[in-house]
Order: structure tokens, then C-alpha cells, then sequence
């Protein structure tokens, strides 16, 4: 057996290598015009033997050598050694820009070689085509779009999400005369799958695809289905330029009654898809009429009676676009009128349809990149002119600037580059913006003459002081008509008299040129951001403390427990206290000395865990407490910036299902967190981690555990204070005591719900498998991303498995994705975690499924709030702990309350309604049905 499969290697690879010879002697060396073939890191230019293509470095975008990673194990390029250029950024995107032609298509892909972290972090990054997000890369190799140019070039960027973006090679191909857009030029198509039919070997691509487009095999083709093939077939009116590769046509698939193509891993939001369908009849003896079959996508019938042979052809090619979310089923069956052949088909395609988001308006996209240009000849090593890659305003503005929309398109109002050490020459081109309002250069060492300012602008204030400029000021500036601040105070300007005659002191204000020596401008500068937040921070504080003081009586009914229901039920879930009974004493978070914290930790002996922000130690307080330190590392990935956001949320909480702060340390630039040891580990460790092989965790556990931590959320969510969202809800981040009561800890990335009027927030934070789909494409934060990941988690707890794990069949990677198909099917016995087969309530697993369906809906609009989440899962409790006696009695005592929630055997599901959180403005989709129930 063996010596025969080594046998049958060798002769695939002789076959190659035929094929390979006859490509380097024959292949079609002119054509790749217009082809850009970036293979990124690598040394010098070479061409692929395989398909005699081009690839030069990618030097020219950017020319650091050193952040560039060798990949051993993929080959994808045959070169001698593959390399990732990797980016390590703190926020924002890396751009390629790519030279274009206005108006032409083209094809535009990325390859992604990368070693997956071993955490279970998987670095992940959004893909953008100009600023439209075409992918969020975690595992993917290959990204594709298809696009018409818009302009002279095309931005391919990538965005930091998780760990840092990656990139191997990156491949832009015009493409000819193929009617890919069906007259809708607007959109980016996203390439879902390009498929081969009939093949089993190798991929077609270039040369025999003049446009290189990768025609692969069917990845598991079912062995039932017979491959044809007739390699000397001659195709009617056949079109190289614009028909797809002959050798793809030369094979097919074909059944005597039905063909399916499942394709279950598509996304889960609703998008188009566009699908097209490659016929050629291989058999040369069939006749018309004789191979007559129906098409149908997702079980709609999209053609009926289709014959390739009508119209004397024997080559077709159809199209259809179709609404799907999470699926797409593809079937070709025998027509029912007597048609004795069954059908087939040989190649097709599906792309999914992506709006194209309008970049920032084109002068000020110009204009930016101008001063970048500018800045850049006398700052090369400035950190902040290395986060201004593609579009200054989208996804992300560049560091320094403030964008608003105007018209619909993103214009730059605010230019901020004060105190960052900028050298040279005024940037010229700034001037010039068209849009600007608020321009800042001070605390700089910008010197030379301040240029004139176009009469068009719209700038409403001017600061320059602190820097070296000299000369006067112009009078195009004094004139400008929207000025009312101007500051040029601690230049070089010299006797005094810089402000021009036409200067009208009591239009504008300003500070005549004075210069206060307050010291330097770095701790001034702290002392009144600090002012300025010690202040807001107390404000709120202060609100705070009113509203809870006032407001309180009037919340009270509003609560965990509808003070509608029976009073008893309380006390039957004793096990689980309510945010009520136990409003933690308010324990205020000591500034340990660091001398104590080593103390405790007798000098950092026992390391509990490590993440993003650097490492926990555990250690014992004096009085006998133990506890978890969590200590920020000098290569942290979170900044100071979350670990003081955790600090100062966590003194504000007091909720027995948050994980309380006992105190911190930030002496000595260390940056140090105290919390109660948790004994019993993450619900995430619990599941199927190395403790959940000791003892799995019950199902009624399970659901308590999900309950504590939904009520956890519940409080952040309605916080008195403000809305406040975790951000990172995960199994990982829900932390269990000594009596398995939840803990939601890790409150680094958490925020306030953004305000009306708000700039929506543009950095989307989270963890791969629990990011809520709407907040990553959108940007729009709310409290229903919260409840995604939430969902996520009871999808967790239900099926005992990681919401991602590639070591899985691909169909399997993502938790969601694979258990939706079998809820819908109402197939849940097959996706329950194996260890409490048996050990749960059919009725209270439901309502869990329930809400986890409802949780991971695409639309937020269409998701539970916490607060009905609480409920639910009290439900499912009571049902899981119930005696049946238990069930019948509350029946009855809810009958008397008119209502029968509870009752047994009732055609039960309602599904959970959608509901606005109170924090949010009430989605305008009320009369669409709720969440269908299975
Ligand atoms: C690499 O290829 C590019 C584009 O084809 C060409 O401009 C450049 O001169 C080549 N570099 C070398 C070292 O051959
Ligand atoms: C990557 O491979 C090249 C050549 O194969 C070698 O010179 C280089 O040192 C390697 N880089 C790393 C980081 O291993
Ligand atoms: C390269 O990597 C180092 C550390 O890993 C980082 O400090 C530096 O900013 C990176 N440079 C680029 C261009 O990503
Ligand atoms: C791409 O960016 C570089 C650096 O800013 C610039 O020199 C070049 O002209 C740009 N190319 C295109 C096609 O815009
Ligand atoms: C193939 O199609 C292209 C584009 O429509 C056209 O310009 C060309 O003339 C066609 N070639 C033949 C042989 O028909
Ligand atoms: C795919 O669609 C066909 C035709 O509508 C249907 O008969 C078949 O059951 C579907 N297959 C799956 C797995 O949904």
C-alpha cells in the first residue's frame, strides 16, 4: 500500500513537472501588463516557474527590513523562502496604494501566510479595498475583491484588530471585458468561491486565465457525483478574452438526477450574493432537449427548463443574485418533463456583494498627502507620520487630525500636531485644506517664514506658538474670514510687530504675541489635561451620587425582578442572590506601595496567567486574602490608557458579579491591579480547559454561571452613572469564585455608550469569535455587541467548545457558524457538549439555545437586552432545578396572574421580543417579526 501511494507521488510530481517545463518554455511571457505582483519582504525580484509571473519587493510602501517573519511550513509562490511583512502597530492601518486606471475592473488579492498565535487570541485584522472592509482576516490565506476604479490609484489596507496585521503577497489584476458588476459598478465584490467542477488536481490560473483568476478544485467533492472530462471539445463561439480558461470548461460534474453545492460557511449577516454558472456539454452526442434541468438557489427556483444546447450553442453562462445569510445551497435537478440526461455543470463562481463606502473628499485627500510629504522631508523618524497610510479620515483619521461629513463624504476639520517634536518648514500645503476649522502647531520647533492663507478657508483658530518661526505674520491671515483665535506667542518673529495692519484685535482674539515662560510645555500641559479629567471624573462622580440619591426609589421596580412576579420565586433561586439583596459594601481601591506588592507576592514568585497587558500573579494580603495581581508589562499590547480605565470604572462598581478591585499600585511607571484570587478558574477553563477534564461542569451550573454573569452585564449596562460597555465579554472574562459564583472581570477596553452627537467610535475592540459582526463592519458601538459576545459564551457553555478553533475541520472553525444549521434543524442532542449528555432539562436547554439564538442575531436591533437575558435564563434555571411538582404549582399560581409562561406542554415559544436597551435610541424595525423560534 504504501509503496503504491509513493509510487503514484512520484508520477503526479513527474506530471508536474512536465506541466512545469512545458509552461517555462511555452508560457506566455509578454502579457501581465498591468499586473502588480508584490511578494512583500522578500529580497529581490523573481518569477514563479509555475506560472512565469513577475514578483518584485514591496521596498517602494515600505522600506523596513527588519519587521519580516520567514514561513517554513505554506508554499504557495515556490519561492525559495516565503516571507510575511508583519506590522507592529498600536492602532490604524497599513496602506499599499496601487497604481490604477479610472474606470477600469480589476482584481485585487492578498495572501496572508502567518504563524496563529498559541494564545487563544487569534491575531485577526480587517481587510480594506479604498475604505470599503472587504474581510476581518483570522485564518483566511487569501483574500479577493473585484472592483472598478474610481480614481488613479487603490488604497489596500490593513487594520489592526488583534496581535498585528501580516501580509505575504499582494496581486492587482485588470480584468477584461468580463461583466462582473451587471451594470452596478458601486459595489466590491467579494470573492466567496471560485470553483473548478470536475477537477481534482491541480489550480488554473495564469496564463491560462489572462485575467489570473484561481480556479480551484471542489475542496470535498462527493464521490458519488461522476467527474466528466473531454479535453479536445470544441466550444462554439468560444472568446478567450472574455470567456473563462478552456482547461476549466474541459471538465464537469455530472448526475443522473440532481447536483448540490452546499456552501454553509458564507457570513451570517444578510448581504447579495452574485453567482455565476459555467455550462459546456462535454458529450458531443447529446441532442437539444435531451439535458434539460431546473437551478435553484436556497430552495428558490431561480431558471426552470434550462438546456445548454438552446439556441445552437453548446456553451452557456447564467447569473443570478440572491439575498443569503449564513448559507448557500446551490442544486442543478433533472427537469421533471421527461428529460433523460440529468444535468451538469463545469465551473462557478460566488461573489458576495459589498457596498462601496465613499472615501474622504479628494482635495483634502490630496492636500493631506501633500503635507504628509512635506512633514516627512524634515521628520522621517516622526511616530506620528507613520499611523498617516491610506485615507486621512476613514476607517480611522490619521493621528493628529478630526474629520466630520459633510454632504456625505468625510472632510478634515481639525489638524492637531502640537507638542511632537515637528521640524522644518510650516507644511505649505495645510493651508490649503479646505475644510479646516482648527488648526494647532504649537510646542513644536517649526521654523521660517508663516506662508499666506488662501481667502477660502474656513479656519476659526490659529495656535503657533512655541516654535521658531520668524518674519511677520501675513495679512491673508489677519483677513481670513471665520478667524477668532490666533496665538503665535514664544517664536523668533523678533520686534513686536508681526500682527499686520489689518489685524482687528477685537474680532480675533489672541495673545499679541506674548510669551509666557510657564515652564515646559510637556507638564503644563499634563497639569491641565489632568485638571480638566480629575474635574469631568468628579463631575460625574458627583452626578452620579444625586442620581442614585434621588433617583433611586423610582428604579427600584425597574430592577433584576419584576416586582410584578411572586415574591417567593426569590427565595427559590437561593443560591443565586440578586443585585438587590447584596449591594457589595463599597470598598474603596487602596494605592498599595510597590514594596507591598512584592511583599504579597514574595517577589513575583507565582505566575496565575498572562494576556495582552502582561502577567497575574497570585499572592496573600496580610490579613490571609488571597489575591490576583495583575501586572502591566513594558511590551504590553494594552496601554496605560485601559489600564487606567479599568482602575477608575472598577472604583465606581459595586456589583457581586463584577470582579471587585482591592487596589493598585503606580509607583516607579508600574502599573499594578489587586483583585480577590479567584479559586475556581474561568468558565473558560471550566469548559475545556485542562480543569474541565478533572470534573465537567453541570448543566445547572452551567446556567447559574451565565446567569451571574449576564446580571453582571445587566448592572454595566444600566450603571447609573452611564451605560458602560464591556467590550470583551468571554468565556475567558468571566471568572468564578470559591462558591462557582460568576465574576465579569477585564474592563480594559470598557466605555460609555456612545451620546448622541458622539463621533462614532472607530476602533473596534474585542476578541476573535465573540465580535458582535455589526460593530465590526459598522463601527457603531452599542450594548447589543455585548450581547452578541454574550451569546457567543451560551453557545460556549451549551456545546463545551471554543467560539474558534482551526484545528477543526474548516466547516467547524467558528462555533456560530457550525451550531446554527443544527438549531435551526431543531438538532441540538447533536451539538450539546458530550459531558452532560443526559444531565439537562430539555425544556431549560432551550431557552439557553433560545437566547443564545436570539444573542448572535447580525441585526442588534433584532437582540435581547441583558435585562430580558436575566430573565430567561431565570427561567431556564427554575426549570432545570424544578420538581415537576414545582412546575405545576407556579402554574397554577401564574394562571392566576393571567399568565402562562410556565405552563408544560403549551405550545410555548415566544423567542425573546426585541427590545431597545434603555440606553438606546429604539430601533425603527418594530414590525419586523422577532427571531424566528427554530
Ligand atoms: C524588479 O522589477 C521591477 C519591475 O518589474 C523593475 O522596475 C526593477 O528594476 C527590478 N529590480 C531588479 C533588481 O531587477
Ligand atoms: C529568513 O531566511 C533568509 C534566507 O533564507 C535568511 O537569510 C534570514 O536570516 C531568515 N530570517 C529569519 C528571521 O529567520
Ligand atoms: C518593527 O518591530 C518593532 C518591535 O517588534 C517595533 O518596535 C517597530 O515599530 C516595528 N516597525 C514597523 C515598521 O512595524
Ligand atoms: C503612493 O504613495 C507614495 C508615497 O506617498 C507616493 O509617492 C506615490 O505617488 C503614491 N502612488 C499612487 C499611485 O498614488
Ligand atoms: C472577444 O471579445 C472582445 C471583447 O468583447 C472583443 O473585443 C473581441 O473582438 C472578441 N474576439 C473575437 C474573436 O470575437
Ligand atoms: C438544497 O436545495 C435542494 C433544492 O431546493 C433541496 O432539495 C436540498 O434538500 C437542499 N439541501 C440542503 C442540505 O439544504
Amino acid at each position: 500500500m504504501m509503496m503504491e501511494g509513493l509510487h503514484n507521488w512520484v508520477l503526479r510530481l513527474f506530471e508536474c513537472l512536465v506541466i512545469l517545463c512545458f509552461f517555462t518554455l511555452f508560457g506566455s511571457a509578454s502579457a501581465q501588463e498591468g499586473f502588480v505582483s508584490l511578494a512583500c519582504c522578500t529580497d529581490s525580484n523573481f518569477t514563479n516557474t509555475n506560472t512565469n509571473i513577475s514578483w518584485t519587493p514591496d521596498y517602494n510602501w515600505f522600506s523596513d527590513r527588519t519587521n519580516c517573519t520567514n514561513i517554513t511550513k505554506l508554499t504557495v509562490n515556490n519561492a525559495d523562502d516565503e516571507r510575511s511583512r508583519i506590522f507592529e502597530i498600536d492602532s490604524g492601518k497599513r496602506c499599499y496604494n496601487l497604481t490604477t486606471l479610472k474606470d477600469q475592473e480589476y482584481l485585487i488579492r492578498g495572501t496572508f501566510l502567518g504563524s496563529y498565535s498559541n494564545s487563544s487570541e487569534v491575531t485577526s485584522f480587517t481587510v480594506y479595498v479604498g475604505v470599503t472592509p472587504l474581510d476581518l482576516v483570522h485564518l483566511s490565506l487569501e483574500v479577493e475583491g473585484v472592483f472598478v476604479a474610481k480614481k488613479n490609484y487603490i488604497d489596500f489596507c490593513l487594520e489592526k484588530r488583534n496581535g498585528a496585521p501580516y501580509i505575504s503577497y499582494l496581486e492587482l489584476r485588470p480584468l477584461h471585458a468580463l461583466d462582473y458588476f451587471q451594470g452596478f459598478s458601486s459595489d466590491v465584490l467579494k470573492l466567496i468561491s471560485r470553483v473548478n467542477l470536475g477537477n481534482t488536481s491541480l489550480a488554473i490560473r495564469y496564463p491560462d486565465d489572462p485575467s489570473d483568476r484561481i480556479w480551484k478544485p471542489l475542496s470535498n467533492p462527493d464521490p458519488t457525483i461522476s467527474s466528466i472530462s473531454s479535453p479536445n471539445i470544441n466550444v462554439l463561439n468560444y472568446n478567450a478574452t472574455v470567456d473563462i480558461p478552456l482547461p476549466v470548461l474541459q471538465t464537469a460534474l455530472t448526475h443522473s438526477t440532481q447536483l448540490v453545492f452546499l456552501h454553509s460557511d458564507i457570513e451570517t449577516e444578510a448581504y447579495e450574493y452574485r453567482v455565476f454558472f459555467y455550462f459546456l456539454e462535454l458529450d458531443e452526442t447529446v441532442k437539444p432537449g435531451q439535458r434539460v434541468f431546473d437551478i435553484y438557489i436556497n430552495d428558490e427556483k431561480q431558471a426552470s427548463g434550462f438546456d445548454i444546447l438552446a439556441n445552437g450553442s453548446n456553451y452557456k453562462q447564467s447569473v443570478f443574485t440572491v439575498l443569503a445569510n449564513g448559507s448557500l445551497n446551490l442544486t442543478f435537478v433533472k427537469s421533471s418533463d421527461g428529460s433523460p440526461l440529468g444535468p451538469t455543470c463545469n465551473a462557478y463562481e460566488i461573489l458576495q456583494v459589498r457596498p462601496w463606502i465613499q472615501e474622504t473628499n479628494e482635495k483634502d485627500v490630496e492636500v493631506s498627502l501633500n503635507s504628509r510629504d512635506e512633514l516627512l522631508a524634515y521628520n522621517k523618524v516622526n511616530e506620528v507620520l507613520k499611523s498617516w497610510s491610506g485615507d486621512p479620515c476613514l476607517p480611522l483619521p490619521w493621528d493628529g487630525l478630526a474629520c466630520e461629513s459633510i454632504n456625505g463624504s468625510s472632510v478634515i476639520t481639525k489638524l492637531d500636531l502640537s507638542d511632537h517634536k515637528f521640524e522644518g518648514l510650516f507644511p505649505f500645503s495645510i493651508t490649503e485644506l479646505p475644510y479646516l476649522k482648527t488648526l494647532n502647531l504649537s510646542y513644536n520647533d517649526f521654523a521660517g517664514k508663516v506662508p499666506s492663507f488662501p481667502a477660502s478657508s474656513m479656519l476659526q483658530s490659529v495656535d503657533l506658538s512655541h516654535n521658531k518661526f520668524i518674519g511677520v505674520l501675513p495679512e491673508s491671515l489677519a483677513s481670513l474670514p471665520y478667524l477668532k483665535t490666533l496665538n503665535f506667542g514664544c517664536n523668533q518673529f523678533g520686534d513686536g510687530n508681526e500682527l499686520p495692519p489689518n489685524f482687528n484685535s477685537s474680532r480675533i482674539k489672541t495673545d499679541f504675541g506674548k510669551c509666557d515662560h510657564r515652564g515646559s510645555p510637556r507638564s503644563i500641559q499634563a497639569i491641565i489635561i489632568g485638571t480638566v479629567t480629575c474635574g469631568s471624573f468628579l463631575f460625574t462622580v458627583m452626578v452620579g451620587i444625586i442620581y442614585v440619591c434621588f433617583c433611586r426609589q423610582k428604579f427600584k421596580p425597574r430592577a433584576v425582578f419584576d416586582s410584578s412576579r411572586p415574591v417567593f420565586m426569590k427565595n427559590f433561586i437561593i443560591s443565586l442572590s440578586s443585585i438587590d439583596d447584596h449591594v457589595s459594601e463599597p470598598i474603596n481601591p487602596k494605592d498599595f506601595p510597590l514594596e507591598f506588592i512584592e511583599d504579597i507576592t514574595q517577589k513575583y514568585s507565582t505566575l496565575i496567567g498572562e494576556g495582552g497587558f502582561g502577567s497575574v500573579y497570585r499572592g496573600t494580603l496580610p490579613d490571609g486574602q488571597e489575591v490576583a495581581v495583575k501586572v502591566r508589562s513594558a511590551t504590553s499590547t494594552q496601554g496605560t490608557r485601559e489600564f487606567e480605565n479599568e482602575r477608575k470604572l472598577l472604583s465606581l462598581f459595586r456589583n457581586e458579579n463584577l470582579v471587585p478591585l482591592l487596589g493598585y499600585c503606580s509607583e516607579n511607571d508600574q502599573q499594578i491591579l489587586v483583585y480577590p484570587f479567584m479559586s475556581n478558574g474561568s468558565l473558560q477553563d471550566r469548559l475545556y480547559g485542562e480543569l474541565s477534564k478533572r470534573k465537567p461542569l453541570d448543566w445547572p451550573t452551567r446556567i447559574s454561571i451565565a446567569l451571574g454573569a449576564a446580571r453582571g452585564l445587566t448592572y454595566l449596562h444600566t450603571y447609573v452613572g452611564g451605560c458602560v460597555i464591556h467590550r470583551d465579554v468571554k468565556s475567558s472574562n468571566i471568572l468564578l469564585d470559591q462558591s462557582m459564583c460568576a465574576k465579569v472581570a477585564d474592563f480594559g477596553f470598557s466605555k460609555g455608550a456612545p451620546q448622541e452627537g458622539d463621533v462614532a467610535s472607530l476602533e473596534v475592540r474585542g476578541t476573535a469569535g465573540y465580535l458582535d459582526p455589526e460593530y465590526y463592519t459598522s463601527h457603531s458601538l452599542s450594548a447589543k455587541s455585548d450581547v452578541f459576545s454574550f451569546g457567543v459564551v451560551l453557545l460556549e457553555i451549551i456545546c463545551g467548545r471554543e467560539p474558534i478553533n482551526v484545528r477543526m475541520p474548516r466547516s467547524e472553525w467558528s462555533l456560530v457558524e457550525w451550531a446554527k444549521p443544527y438549531i435551526r434543524q431543531s438538532r441540538i442532542d447533536e451539538i450539546v457538549d458530550p459531558s452532560i449528555k443526559g444531565g439537562y432539562h430539555a425544556e431549560a436547554m432551550w431557552r439557553v439555545v433560545e437566547v443564545a439564538v436570539a444573542c448572535i442575531e447580525p441585526f442588534s436591533a433584532y437582540r435581547p437586552c441583558m435585562a430580558d437575558i436575566v430573565r430567561e435564563l431565570e427561567d431556564a434555571l427554575i426549570i432545570e432545578n424544578n420538581a415537576s411538582e414545582y412546575m405545576r404549582s407556579i402554574d397554577s399560581m401564574y394562571s392566576l396572574g393571567g399568565s402562562n409562561r410556565f405552563s408544560v406542554g403549551n405550545d410555548k415559544k415566544m423567542g425573546l421580543p426585541p427590545t431597545p436597551c434603555p440606553t438606546e435610541p429604539s430601533p425603527i424595525t418594530h414590525d419586523l417579526a422577532p427571531p424566528e423560534p427554530r
